[in-house]
């Protein structure tokens, strides 16, 4: 199929976009960058999670309305992507109406195919997950994830989901790959933790009156997560010409929230009789300087921080090739300040100014694009698909470097009127690397295109002016 479908998560309203958001949502606009240039039909599909007991405190906290407290947090989110160019085709808001109408009919049919009861539910229950806890979760008693918050005890009459009955199928599915979970290791954990058992979910909230009223008991609202999960598909519904696009081909997440995407997602879908999606892929998580990024420590990095230091490709590269993108890794601006001088300005920067400028000084006639600088590099092709980001700009880098040291070693400057074609080949490997890396850094990209047109080539400024104030350890 000539298609191609990419989510991120939809982000909670009840923080502000830093560089976690950033991450995960600069992966899919890469992806469907490089999609769109392999000539498929692509849709990108990204927006915010806005009910539930969270964002209605912290509404609370904010002396809003739910509503109007989102819709504040949401222009942030829809300035940062586009502050870095990220390109998706729809941003969802699960408080829009047609998502709400089409979510609410999907857990009317799950009711109706029985797989949902009335119960009752007692146990602790964490606000920052917006989810119960099982003893086995709690670290001192508390959420690990977040042990500044004191879980409260809840009991309620619950509605809840058959998921202990989708073990076994749960098992297949993901052994078969017909669902797959990617990387590997990840897709072992979440094996391993399935085969331990399955416990039926509970899928409506009596407390908690900011979501979407249960269809068939309004005293109930639908517990966020299930309806959050349910944007993946909804959007394709309600958006004209978008059906099609079901399944999604890839949901890309943090490790965080796999374990939602594989086993409760896949199992919600099969209740409704939906389609399953091809696959899932869990990045790892970053710390900034060795620790969690987190408000209370105040070392939260926003994506306006980056770009105005590094400028959008900048930010976009480092963010991307810093390490591999299913491990953890870590963060800070030393790092990054040595990585942007060293492969940005020093090498890509300096190659793209050295070459223009040989061109410039030669006088040289450069022929037109030719098509075979318009595929990509058989060495990164694998990589792209594997999401080895950080593979795919280490080899562009390294193909930069050896082009440098090219140039370094046979000194086109010598005698440059009888150099004229190996000029015209420097050129042509240049827009290649420019085709090559342009789902990274489309700007750049574009930049580099244009300023070897030909048939004249002219200097310009330098891609990226090298950083002189660096920045020191905390
Ligand atoms: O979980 N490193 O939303 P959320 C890497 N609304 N990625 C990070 C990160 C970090 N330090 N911090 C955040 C939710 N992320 C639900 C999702 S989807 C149906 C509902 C990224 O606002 C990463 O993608 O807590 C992670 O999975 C996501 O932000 C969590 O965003
Ligand atoms: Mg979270």
């Amino acid at each position: 199929m000539n298609k191609y479908y990419v989510s991120t998560p939809i982000y909670y309203v009840n923080d502000v976009p830093h560089i976690g958001h950033a991450y995960t949502t600069l992966a899919a606009d890469v992806l469907a960058r490089y999609n769109k240039q392999l000539g498929k039909d692509v849709f990108f599909l990204t927006g915010t999670d806005e009910h539930g007991a969270k964002v209605a405190q912290a509404a609370k906290d904010a002396g809003k309305e739910p509503k109007e407290y989102a819709d504040s947090v949401v222009s942030g989110f829809q300035d940062a992507w586009k502050l870095l160019n990220i390109d998706f085709d729809h941003f969802i808001r699960t408080t829009d109406p047609r998502h709400e109408k089409i979510a609410s009919e999907v857990l009317q049919k799950i009711f109706d195919n029985g797989y949902i009861y009335e119960g009752e539910y007692e146990g602790l229950y964490c606000e920052g997950c917006e989810k119960f806890l099982t003893e086995a979760d709690l670290v001192d008693g508390k959420c690990p994830l977040h042990p500044n918050k004191e879980p409260v005890q809840q009991k309620e009459k619950n509605y809840f989901f058959k998921l202990s009955e989708f073990q076994s199928w749960l098992i297949e599915i993901f052994e078969k790959d017909e669902v797959k979970i990617l990387p590997e290791s990840r897709k072992n954990e979440v094996l391993g933790k399935l085969k331990l058992g399955l416990q039926d979910i509970s899928v409506s909230r009596a407390e908690v009156s900011w979501g979407i009223p249960v269809p068939w008991d309004n005293s109930q609202t639908i517990y966020v997560w299930v309806e959050a999960l349910l944007n993946y598909h909804t959007a394709t519904k309600f958006l004209e010409g978008k059906e099609k696009f079901w399944p999604a081909d890839l949901h890309l997440v943090g490790k965080d929230i796999l374990w939602f995407h594989t086993i409760i997602w896949c199992a919600l879908l099969k209740a409704a009789g939906i389609e399953l999606p091809k696959q899932v892929f869990a990045h790892g998580f970053f710390t900034v300087n060795g620790q969690k990024m987190s408000k209370s420590l105040g070392n939260v990095i926003s994506p306006k921080e980056l770009v105005d230091r590094y400028g959008v490709d900048g930010a976009r590269y480092l963010l991307l090739s810093a390490f591999p993108f299913g491990d953890d890794g870590d963060f800070s601006f030393e790092k990054l300040d040595t990585k942007f001088n060293a492969e940005l300005a020093n090498n890509l920067g300096n190659l793209v100014s050295r070459v223009a400028k040989l061109c410039e000084t030669g006088n040289v006639d450069i022929g037109p694009q030719q098509p075979n600088s318009q595929h990509h590099l058989p060495f990164t092709e694998k990589h792209i698909q594997n999401l080895e980001f950080d593979s795919v700009l280490q080899l562009a880098t390294g193909y930069v470097d050896q082009v440098n040291k090219q140039i370094d070693e046979t000194k086109p400057w010598e005698n440059i009127e009888s150099k004229h074609h190996v000029l015209i080949e420097l050129v042509d490997t240049l827009r290649q690397i420019a085709y090559e890396i342009r789902p990274f850094v489309p700007e750049t990209a574009e930049k580099i295109q244009n300023q070897f047109k030909g048939p004249k080539i002219k200097s310009g400024e330098p891609l990226f002016p090298r950083l002189q104030r660096f920045a020191r350890s905390q």
